[in-house]
């Protein structure tokens, strides 16, 4: 394997219980997966040994008991950075990355979170910054209503200065212990931040020394025009999710297009979306398992959300009818193109396009098939450039997880598009960014 050629990145998206909604109700699928410390342990060393970059949690500050139907791993679930204190201290070199919802924040605090994980984890943290997709949280921190697009990443933009300045409040040699001469800190290498904005005053210093890697690797995860400007300016990684290839390569193009802007080139920052892999020791095993999948799905089957997503008005027919002509509507056909894609078959029925519809509701890359019809996709969107790498969410786990992980990552590894050993030690290692330099040293220091 060439180092220099572009590799495959690769990271788990936790669902607790697996992507697919009814994951949880195989029967080998574990039901308290978000929950159960050793069988987190364990995912993330087997992670480690098939070298993934990362380990990555979401997070919601809101929850309802409806969302066990659609969401039951989003639904309930450990609060990332101290799930990912307790990983660290379980594993050597994976990429942990945690969700910070800006608006719910305050910068000093989440600094410290955030410096300290890459401490216990010696150069292994990230976090992932929201603005919010649940409105429901604003009722949990003393707020009438969640803030329209333009406030949330207004506020996440000087969110994130602040912390990034926090982080640099300490020069990296600041700390010399040094016995003999009884200085503990060169006071000189400690620094006042003194931000003042529309939104924060933070005076600093951080009460925490520099991070490991200098700075985290930022991460982030919209999809409206502020989100990809925030991305252009700050992100290392976006993290996005779409079933079409199509509509990935102008997602990639326009955000890649954007770095420029800020002075930044294409490879300083890595698409990601979602894959889905449903796979087999064969292709029959793993379309079996889509429909066992299916069969398993808790819902009233109402054809209304379907019919107004699509175009067409399905409501009228029965699910085993065959799904009539949808032809009247683009994104009918595109949906049952995706439908027919995944169970494998032409003549696919009403139900057939209302459980995909309902599976991949969250809208990531749902793949069915053995270990070179997955890789074959993967390496397809790579190659096509829709796609620098996919954050893997398993349908159910841990059997969904363990399937890709003995099939589809050796094929990947065989085709060279995927690192058989890790080359450095940190997550910025893992991404192929340098370490940067303090700011204030540069003030300092010319
Ligand atoms: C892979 C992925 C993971 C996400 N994880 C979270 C999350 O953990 N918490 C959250 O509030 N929003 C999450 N989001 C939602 C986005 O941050 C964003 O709010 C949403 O895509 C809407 O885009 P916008 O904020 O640009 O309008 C995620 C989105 C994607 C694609």
């Amino acid at each position: 394997m060439s180092s220099n050629q572009r590799q495959l990145h690769l990271g788990l998206f936790l669902f607790g219980t697996g992507y697919h909604p009814a994951g949880w109700r195989l029967p080998e699928g574990k039901t308290d997966g978000a929950y159960d410390p050793q069988f987190l342990k364990e995912v993330a060393q087997k992670l480690e040994k098939a070298k993934f970059d990362f380990f990555f949690l979401g997070d919601r500050l809101a929850t309802s008991a409806d969302m066990q139907y659609l969401f039951p791993s989003q639904m309930t679930r450990l609060e990332p950075f101290t799930m990912l204190s307790y990983l660290a201290a379980a594993t050597d070199k994976i990429g942990l990355i945690g969700t910070v919802n800006t608006t719910y924040a305050e910068p000093y605090n989440i600094a410290r979170f955030t410096a300290s994980l890459d401490h216990l984890s010696r150069g292994r943290a990230s976090w992932n910054v929201v603005t919010g997709s649940d409105t429901r949280a604003a009722l949990n921190f003393s707020r009438e209503k969640h803030w329209d697009n333009a406030k949330r990443y207004d506020y996440a933009e000087e969110f994130i200065e602040t912390v990034s300045g926090l982080w640099d409040t300490w020069e990296d040699d600041a700390l010399p212990r040094d016995k003999a001469s009884g200085v503990f800190a060169d006071g000189s290498k400690v620094h006042e931040l003194n931000h003042v904005g529309e939104h924060f005053s933070v005076a600093g210093p951080l009460n925490i020394q520099r991070p490991i890697q200098g700075q985290l690797p930022l991460i982030t995860a919209g999809t409206s025009l502020r989100s990809q400007m925030l991305a252009a300016k700050y992100s290392d990684m976006v993290f996005t999710g779409t079933n079409v290839k199509e509509v990935a390569v102008t997602f990639y193009k326009e955000v890649k297009g954007r770095l420029r802007e800020y002075g930044r080139k294409d490879s300083d920052l890595k698409v990601l979306p979602g894959l889905v892999p449903i796979v087999g020791r064969t292709e029959e095993e793993a379309r079996a398992k889509y429909a066992e999948l299916n069969e398993l799905v808790v819902t009233d089957y109402d054809l209304g959300p379907l019919s107004d997503k699509i175009g067409i008005d399905l409501r009228g027919y029965s699910l085993d009818d065959p799904l009539p002509d949808v032809s009247a509507s683009e994104t009918a056909l595109q949906w049952a193109d995706l439908a027919r894609a995944a169970n494998g078959r032409e003549d696919i029925t009403v139900r057939d396009l209302f459980y995909f519809f309902t599976v991949t509701v969250r809208g990531h890359l749902l793949v069915v098939g053995s270990a070179q019809q997955v890789a074959d996709i993967i390496e397809e969107w790579f190659r096509d450039e829709a796609a620098d790498g996919f954050n893997v969410c398993p349908p159910y786990m841990p059997g969904g997880l363990d399937l890709f992980l003995e099939l589809v990552v050796p094929e990947l590894q065989r085709r060279g598009l995927f690192r058989t050993e890790y080359e450095g030690s940190t997550f910025r290692e893992h991404l192929g960014l340098s370490r940067p330099r303090n700011r204030f040293e540069r003030i300092v220091k010319g």
